[in-house]
């Protein structure tokens, strides 16, 4: 793995081995962190590939900060390395919702999915698609929730954009959870809407529905 000023990863652990990135549990300057390292990707033309990941990993920082600004919580970042494509951040001791969904009673699905709406709305509403927004993408810790992955984030106000966030989540729950499905959307929902009005909503269920009847990668200009 790559080294650079500040890190010390002889002592990283990894986390998970993504098909982009390494996650390395580590330490920054004293402090327990999370590396997160874009690899070099062999199938692609390196000097493509160089500019990918330093685009991503610039994207992901400044999407991190934006979705604070939106009041959702994501974890700090330590450092930014552009060259070797990392960023150290806050570890955050907390499981994955979709490690956690089958275990939670009723009611902790529903607060946990309810939170979950509201934050997807504070992002749409600040103009900001998450763009992979699955259980995988959301850490629950201390009864709160923590987003990462904001790799393919981008600044938007389209419906059409936001209506692709929320049928990712969608397909999501009916595909990983789907005995929860029905009332984790259920709370999903209620508090997008609350998010980002009745209105809204309406228009972005609308949205979702022409996507999917359109089908899957169909896009409409
Ligand atoms: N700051 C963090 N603290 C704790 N765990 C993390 C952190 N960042 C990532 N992870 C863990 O690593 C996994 C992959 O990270 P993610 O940013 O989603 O990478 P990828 O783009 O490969 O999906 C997450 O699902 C989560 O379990
Ligand atoms: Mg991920």
């Amino acid at each position: 793995m790559s080294t650079y000023p500040g890190a010390d990863d002889s002592k990283g652990q990894l986390i998970y081995r993504g098909a982009e990135a390494d996650l390395v549990l580590g330490r920054w300057q004293g402090l327990e962190a999370v590396l997160k390292v874009r690899k070099p990707l062999a199938y692609r033309l390196p000097v493509l590939d160089d500019a990918i990941r330093r685009q991503r990993t610039l994207r992901e920082a400044e999407m991190m900060h934006q979705a604070k600004k939106a009041g959702v919580a994501t974890p700090f970042l330590y450092n930014v390395d552009v060259p070797s494509a990392t960023l150290t951040m806050e570890y955050v001791r907390g499981d994955r919702l979709r490690d956690v969904v089958g275990s939670m009673t009723a009611k902790e699905t529903e607060g946990a999915f309810f939170q979950f709406g509201r934050d997807a709305a504070s992002l749409h509403s600040a103009g900001i698609m998450h763009g992979d927004l699955t259980t995988a993408n959301v850490l629950r810790r201390d009864g709160s929730l923590v987003f990462l992955d904001f790799g393919l984030s981008y600044r938007t106000p389209r419906l059409e954009d936001h209506a692709v966030d929320i049928r990712l989540i969608k397909e999501t729950l009916i595909g990983a959870h789907h005995r929860e499905a029905r009332s984790a959307l259920e709370a999903f929902y209620r508090g997008y809407s609350e998010g980002v009005g009745p209105a809204r909503h309406k228009a972005v269920l609308r949205q979702l529905r022409g996507i999917e009847r359109r089908g899957r990668y169909a896009r409409v200009e």
